[in-house]
């Protein structure tokens, strides 16, 4: 089963719970959580995901594009989020953190940048619930797909069925109608959609019909 992310980055800041009940239908709200340290760009941080958390039913997927997420991960978790998502460059003791996370009641994912391999991670996914592969620089939204990213995704994938594991595998960057298949067909199966989503007339129909094209 194919879940659908919208991310908020690409949402209207100023009506956050109308832009969240806008995407009904989706698995998750993926929030992207941005210092100006990790990422050359700032957005929100805890109060805004402690707030939105009590104005949706809809779960969060908060993605720490931060540094020191061993400092402020479990914080996240505490306001809120379902599950969080840290940087495999960021996290100076990622097997605390994800054990940490995980106590907290919260799903614990582990991000990759593009020039992050999956290997050397191989023996802590069954510390995770989920593996992040981006599929553009993080940062922005609506940046193009990086297709280079694909044997990533498949490297990954086959890991995570070679060890037998539950994990989720999500993708983020450029997904969109036109490149939602080759993710899908690569092994992902969590789809974190900005642009696609809002930027599209009917955001809940977005959602839909992304979720039909990586189910096909
Ligand atoms: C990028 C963020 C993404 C971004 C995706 O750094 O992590 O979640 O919002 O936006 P689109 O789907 O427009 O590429
Ligand atoms: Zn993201």
């Amino acid at each position: 089963m194919a879940q659908i992310n919208p991310s908020m980055l690409s949402a209207d800041f100023a009506r956050l719970a109308e832009e969240a009940a806008a995407v009904e239908g989706a698995d998750w709200l993926h929030i992207d959580v941005m210092d100006n340290h990790f990422v050359p760009n700032l957005t929100l941080g805890l109060p805004v995901v402690e707030a939105l958390g009590r104005a949706t039913g809809t779960p969060l997927d908060c993605h720490l594009m931060i540094e020191d997420p061993d400092r402020w991960a479990p914080g996240f978790v505490e306001a809120g989020a379902g599950s969080v998502t840290f940087h495999a460059e960021a996290a100076a003791a990622p097997v605390r953190l994800a054990r940490e996370i995980r106590a907290k009641g919260a799903r614990a994912s582990l991000a990759l940048k593009p020039a992050t391999p999956i290997e050397p991670f191989e023996d802590l996914l069954p510390e995770l619930d989920m593996v992040l592969v981006m599929t553009v620089e993080p940062g922005f939204g609506g940046q193009s797909f990086l297709d280079i990213m694909l044997p990533k995704i498949r490297r990954t994938r086959q890991l995570i069925d070679r060890h037998g594991l539950p994990l989720w595998l999500q993708v983020d960057g450029g997904v969109s109608a036109s490149t939602i298949e080759r993710c899908a067909e690569a092994g992902a199966d969590v789809f974190v959609a900005g642009s696609a989503v809002y930027g599209a007339d009917d955001p809940a129909a977005a959602v839909a019909s992304l979720r039909a094209q990586a189910e096909k």
